[in-house]
C-alpha cells in the first residue's frame, strides 16, 4: 500500500514569497519600535513563526503560548483553554500574535483578549491563513497570508491528527484522510 501525500494547495514557494512579503511590511511597520515581541501559538505556528521572525529586518523577540479547543478529534470544539503561558511579562511591550490558522476565530478572540489585560504598548496579529467561512467570533487579522475556502488544511505547522505537520508546503486533505 502506497502512503499518499495530500494534494498541493499553496506551494512552497508561493509560501515564501508571501513570509518574505509579510516579513518586509511588518518590519516597515514597527521600524520605529525597540523590539517587537513575537508571540507564537503552539503547535501550529511554530514553522511560520520560524520562518517570519527570519523575514523580519527589525530586533525581535520570541516567546510560545499553547492553547487548546478540540483535542484530537476534530469537532466540535470546545472552548479554548491556556495549557501553556508565556514566560515573558509583555506589559509595555509591542506584542504580534502569530497563528497559523484564524478557523472560527475563538482562539483569537481568547488571546487578544487575555494578552491586552497584561498592558501591552500595542498588540496586534499575523496569520498565515484565514477562513472566512469558519468564523463565529469576528476578529481583526492585521497581517494575513491567505485567505483560503472551506477545505481542511495540513502541512507548513498544521496537522490533521498530528500528521503531516512537516510538509513543506500546505496541502489538502484527502477524502481518504491522508
Ligand atoms: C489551530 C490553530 C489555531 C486554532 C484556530 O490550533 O493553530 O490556534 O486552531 O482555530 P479557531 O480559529 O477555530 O479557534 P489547534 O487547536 O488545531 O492546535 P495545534 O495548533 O496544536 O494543532
Amino acid at each position: 500500500m502506497t502512503r499518499e501525500e495530500p494534494q498541493v494547495f499553496i506551494t512552497e514557494e508561493a509560501i515564501r514569497r508571501r513570509v518574505g512579503e509579510l516579513g518586509r511590511r511588518i518590519s516597515k511597520d514597527y521600524a520605529q519600535v525597540d523590539i517587537l515581541h513575537l508571540v507564537g501559538v503552539l503547535r501550529g505556528s511554530f514553522i511560520f513563526l520560524a520562518d517570519l521572525s527570519r523575514a523580519l529586518t527589525i530586533p525581535g523577540s520570541v516567546d510560545f503560548l499553547a492553547v487548546a479547543s478540540y483535542g484530537t478529534t476534530v469537532a466540535p470544539k470546545g472552548p479554548v483553554r491556556l495549557i501553556t503561558d508565556l514566560r515573558t511579562d509583555i506589559a509595555g511591550k509591542h506584542v504580534l500574535i502569530v497563528e497559523d490558522i484564524v478557523d472560527t476565530g475563538d482562539t483569537l478572540a481568547y488571546l487578544m483578549a487575555l494578552l491586552a489585560l497584561r498592558g501591552p504598548a500595542s498588540l496586534k496579529c499575523c496569520a498565515l491563513l484565514s477562513k472566512p467561512a469558519s468564523r463565529q467570533t469576528e476578529v481583526r487579522i492585521d497581517y494575513l497570508g491567505f485567505e483560503i475556502p472551506d477545505v481542511w488544511v495540513v502541512g507548513y505547522g498544521l496537522d490533521d491528527r498530528e500528521r503531516h505537520r512537516a510538509l513543506p508546503y500546505i496541502g489538502v486533505r484527502s477524502p481518504s484522510g491522508s
